[in-house]
């Protein structure tokens, strides 16, 4: 579906003052809609200018993307960043959680949280009078996957009916696009090893999220997963939070590696996305990476037109 500003603004009307913890937060209108306002934005065919809000970012993770993204779409749409980290909150003290999102939605207009549980990031939405956005979950990265359906559209221009083979550990970047997939008609197979497959209730969700058209699958073997993919994607063997898995994680995912061999296997004109940081040698091979740089740093580009437009329509600036 493609809209024209009005009917961006239209499907995008009821997004003011809501919430994005997950990917289905949004129906498929509003999903396309807000990648529609994120291509206007990136062409300078539409400029939005909200008047000085302010976005706080709580971030109890590292970050570069999506910290620098944020503040750089929130100071283009002409409001203000503060960083809200922990370690210098009283949150890092023991302030609870109902009183720090209370009190902060009385100085800023929008949250942005990344943390650990899911159950945390909902307990925020729960306290604050504002719109709260997932900023990376252990569960989901929905900013992220934005940027990576808008990355695909730019490649293939139609969404519906493409192939998106993801090969790695069934983590939060897995699960977000298994429910994107679902709702967009993408399908998705998810290749890892035994043991690291995407949570059941993920998969599930994403299952009645889908139509009869849109396959979703889990498998063992990458070979035969990527098999008529357009696109190939993948993300860290150990993610946040399991730096101590590290070692063992690399045995188990011996195999899980999109080098050239694995790409052969797929669309000849597919693509390679990595949410990165990456890992060369791990779940990419430097020659990949390097071959199809291109493709990965317009995604990561793509964090700031996606959360330009995300902030732009839960503030209600359309
Ligand atoms: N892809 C992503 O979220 O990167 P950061 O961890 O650097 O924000
Ligand atoms: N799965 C990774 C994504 C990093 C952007 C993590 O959670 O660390």
């Amino acid at each position: 579906m493609k809209y024209n500003h009005l009917g961006v603004a239209s499907a995008l009307a009821n997004l003011r003052g809501r919430d994005y913890l997950s990917v289905t937060d949004f129906d498929s209108d509003q999903t396309l809609a807000l990648l529609d306002l994120a291509k206007q934005l990136k062409t300078g065919e539409r400029r939005i200018d909200l008047g000085n809000r302010v976005l706080g970012l709580i971030f109890s993770k590292a970050s570069t993307r999506t910290r620098v993204s944020f503040q750089v779409a929130m100071a283009r749409l002409g409001g203000q960043t503060v960083d809200l980290n922990p370690q210098v909150t009283q949150l890092g003290r023991g302030e609870p959680l109902e009183d720090t999102s209370r009190v902060l939605s009385r100085f800023c207009d929008v949250i942005a949280v990344r943390t650990f549980g899911q159950e945390e990031l909902e307990n925020y939405a729960h306290w604050a009078s504002i719109p709260v956005l997932n900023a990376l979950t252990d569960l989901e990265h929905p900013c992220q996957i934005l940027a990576d359906f808008l990355t695909i559209q730019e490649s293939f221009g139609e969404l519906l009916g493409r192939t998106l083979t993801y090969v790695g550990d069934g983590n939060n970047v897995a699960h977000s696009l298994l429910l994107c997939g679902a709702l967009l008609g993408v399908n998705v197979k998810v290749a890892c090893p035994k043991g690291f497959e995407p949570a059941p209730a993920i998969f599930q969700q994403a299952k009645l999220i889908a139509s009869s058209n849109t396959s979703l699958e889990i498998t063992h073997d990458p070979f035969s997963a990527v098999k008529g993919a357009q696109v190939l994607y993948t993300d860290v063997w150990a993610s946040m939070g399991q730096e101590q898995e590290k070692i063992s994680r690399e045995k188990a995912f011996k195999g899980f590696c999109i080098d050239e061999e694995l790409l052969s296997a797929a669309d000849p004109g597919a693509i390679v996305l990595h949410c990165l940081p990456a890992h060369r040698g791990e779940e990419i091979s430097a020659e990949v990476m390097e071959r199809h740089s291109r493709t990965i740093f317009d995604q990561a580009e793509n964090r700031l037109h996606v959360q330009q437009a995300l902030l732009a329509s839960v503030l209600g600036g359309l």
